[in-house]
């Protein structure tokens, strides 16, 4: 985790207490005030983690550190906070309790992600650790735009598709070292104060950025700049589009590259051909091509829903556009 060293932080659903204790220490000569707060109430906690007694007591005694119990990351209040926003959320392995159900992982993410806008300072960052492979992100630690389709795993947490929905991008991921935090015991699994494992953990770091809408296709200069650069930390969704070549001499793969990059605004960032799916039909005298489009934003949050309504919008507009403009190609 980053350097903090002013401004205001709250940690969500902290477990033991122990990772806010060590954090706290860790920052008792900077300017920084702390809400650390865990989803139990009190006699829960102490209940479930009897290590978490001197923890709370420790920091309760702590003049820039205000503690609060029941505290639900998915429905977050200003008002629990005395109307105070935070730059800094970090929320450590959230996790819904029992054996991992994906489905509930991703609700209760979906949730904080929801949540924590209510609380977050404009120019907020939110740092998220998840256990190794939970985020879905199999791209290496601190790899960068490239030619590459990134290899998101869609059969995890697929944090940042949800992240997306509630106007956030990820801006950064780090490793995770619980090593770098003296005192702090990892705590919950199976809901118990078993620990677990944490090598390879990532934390991630998100910022705020504009939910897109279906509604437009509008071009976006800086999108356009990177056509066939894809990111590792954003969203993408492919999605398959046929055309008869209505003149086999033409160079069909540098007209659409053109057409559909600037129709879709700049967030096709990549069309590949299909040539598998290629075929000549008798009946019509024309070629059938099918190109698979990378639809991806790396600027603004992209939902499947929205990429699905632009794809639609797209085809609407190829084919005003390409009877216009005398393309010699047929949307099939
Ligand atoms: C695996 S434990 C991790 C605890 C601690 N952050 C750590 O690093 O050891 C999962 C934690 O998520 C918390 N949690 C689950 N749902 C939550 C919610 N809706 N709001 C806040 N915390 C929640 C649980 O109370 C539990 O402490």
């Amino acid at each position: 985790m980053d350097q903090i060293t002013n401004g205001h932080v709250l940690i969500l659903g902290d477990g033991n207490l122990s990772f806010s204790l060590a954090f706290v220490k860790q920052h008792a000569a900077d300017g920084v005030h702390f809400w650390c707060t865990v989803m139990e109430s009190e006699a829960e906690l102490i209940n479930r983690y009897p290590t978490s007694r001197s923890n709370i007591d420790y920091l309760g005694a702590m003049p820039n550190v205000r503690l609060r119990f029941e505290t639900d990351a998915t429905r977050l209040k200003l008002e629990w906070f005395d109307g105070q926003l935070f730059e800094h959320i970090i929320m450590n392995f959230p996790h819904p309790g029992g054996k991992t159900n994906l489905r509930k992982c991703r609700a209760l993410l979906s949730g904080i992600f929801e949540s924590i806008p209510a609380v977050l300072a404009p120019a907020g960052r939110f740092l998220l650790s998840l256990a190794p492979k939970q985020s879905g992100l199999s791209s290496p630690i601190g790899s960068v735009i490239s030619s590459e389709v990134p290899a998101h795993n869609k059969d995890s947490w697929a944090v940042i598709y949800l992240a997306s929905y509630s106007g956030f991008l990820l801006q950064f991921v780090a490793n995770f070292d619980p090593r770098a935090y003296p005192g702090y015991t990892c705590t919950g699994y199976l809901s118990q104060s078993k620990g677990f494992h944490q090598t390879g953990s990532e934390t991630m770091i998100f910022t705020r950025a504009t939910v897109l809408s279906a509604s437009s296709l509008t071009a976006d200069e800086q999108e356009l700049q990177y056509f066939d650069q894809l990111h590792p930390l954003r969203p993408y969704y492919l999605h398959d589009v046929s055309f008869w070549l209505l003149n086999e001499d033409a160079d069909h793969a540098s007209l659409l590259k053109h057409w559909l990059v600037q129709i879709s605004g700049g967030l096709v960032k990549r069309l590949s051909p299909l040539p598998e799916l290629q075929y000549k039909c008798s009946e019509r005298n024309a070629t059938s091509v099918v190109y698979r489009l990378v639809w991806q934003s790396h600027f603004a949050c992209l939902t499947r829903e929205c990429c699905r309504d632009r794809q639609n919008l797209l085809r609407e507009r190829i084919t005003v556009v390409f009877s216009d403009e005398r393309v010699p190609l047929e949307l099939r």
